[in-house]
């Protein structure tokens, strides 16, 4: 029989910390750095963001959020054969995320690995899950996304602070006779690497180069609306469904404007779209999951319905994921 693989349970976290546009303003204008709650809202959709506190890393946040999807699945994390975190701030250099996360599980023994594909990472990270599970190598996993952007954010550049905030969502993707998961298509195009990055290296011990985020805003705009018009129309294609077969739309959360931009493409209306870039920001690559997660627990998401996921990012990476849920 063939085996597919399908997401059995949902689960998020944010840090309590929540920071509204008001709050970001008041906090930069102490160190002379000038923005608005009016222009973070017209030029990105955003309010609020949630942040950590310091000592809070990727792998905390991750916990949670997974221990949500396990209880939403029903299961025990013993039962967890496989668990891939997508983050691009991870708690160390190495080990992965994934392994320190699962330790804090408490569990051990099963694969565990981080997957490296920035606001990308999750539609990644989920495909290598079910190519994982349709192939035999896994029937019970963990697909996180979890980030701590706030730990790479230059507070003195107003271009890139106030877009981001800290997270994590996951998801339990379990082997089953019927799909869930129907397409998937990744793309990664590495000569626009300048245009998102955090461009600094460890050597000898100290961080060489530029340890903050730095974006071309203008760049990525313009080249993720196309990206995400063309991934979603490739799943789509090689699963033998059309833009009317989508119940819900559920973008990378990076701005309100790209999001309505990809809409209007895919002559989607904005209300089979979740959106919930206005309460988290950008939280990288747990923007997905974490509006997962939300349109599940607040109802929007129903057993049954089809979903694209589609991620955008640093690299520059993009994919989609087509399921039905
Ligand atoms: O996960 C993927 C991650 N990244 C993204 O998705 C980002 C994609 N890009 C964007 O979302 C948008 O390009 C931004 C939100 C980053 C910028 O919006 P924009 O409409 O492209 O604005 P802009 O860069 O053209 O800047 C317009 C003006 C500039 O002033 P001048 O030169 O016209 O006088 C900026 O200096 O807005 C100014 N500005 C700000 N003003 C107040 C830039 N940032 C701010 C700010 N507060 N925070």
């Amino acid at each position: 029989m063939t085996q597919f693989s399908r997401i059995t349970g949902t689960g998020s976290y944010l840090p309590p910390r929540r920071v509204t546009n008001a709050d970001l303003a008041a906090q930069l204008a102490a160190t002379g750095v000038e923005t608005s709650d009016d222009w973070i809202v017209e030029r990105t959709g955003i309010r609020a963001r949630h942040f950590a506190e310091p000592d809070v890393t990727s792998s905390e946040l991750g916990v949670h959020a997974a221990r949500n999807a396990l209880e939403a699945a029903g299961r025990q994390a013993s039962e967890v054969d496989l668990i891939i975190v997508a983050t691009s701030t991870p708690d160390m250099v190495f080990p992965s995320s994934a392994t320190i996360l699962q330790h804090k599980l408490g569990v051990g023994g099963c694969a565990a690995f981080d997957v490296q594909a920035v606001c990308s990472g999750f539609v990644y990270a989920l495909t290598v899950a079910d190519a994982m599970i349709r192939t035999g190598s896994a029937r019970c996993a963990l697909v996180i996304g979890a980030e701590v952007f706030s730990r790479i954010l230059d507070f003195s550049d107003r271009t890139t602070c106030v877009l981001f905030g800290d997270g994590a969502g996951a998801v339990v993707l379990e082997a089953s006779d019927t799909p869930g998961i129907l397409a998937s298509d990744l793309h990664a195009d590495g000569k626009h690497v300048g245009i998102l990055c955090v461009p600094g290296t460890l050597s000898g011990g100290k961080v060489l180069g530029e340890p903050l985020l730095k974006m071309d805003g203008q760049a990525v705009f313009k080249l993720a609306v196309g990206v995400l018009e063309s991934a979603a129309r490739a799943t789509l294609a090689k699963a033998g469904k059309t833009e009317a077969d989508i119940d819900w739309l559920i973008p990378h959360q990076a701005n309100i404007r790209i999001m309505q931009g990809t809409a209007r493409k895919l002559k989607l209306p904005m209300d089979k779209v979740v959106v919930t870039v206005d309460q988290h920001g950008n939280t990288s690559a747990a923007s997905i999951p974490l509006a997962l997660d939300s349109a599940v627990r607040s109802g929007q998401v129903k057993k049954g319905d089809t979903l694209m996921l589609e991620g955008v990012g640093g690299g520059f990476t993009w994919g989609a994921v087509l399921l039905d849920f």
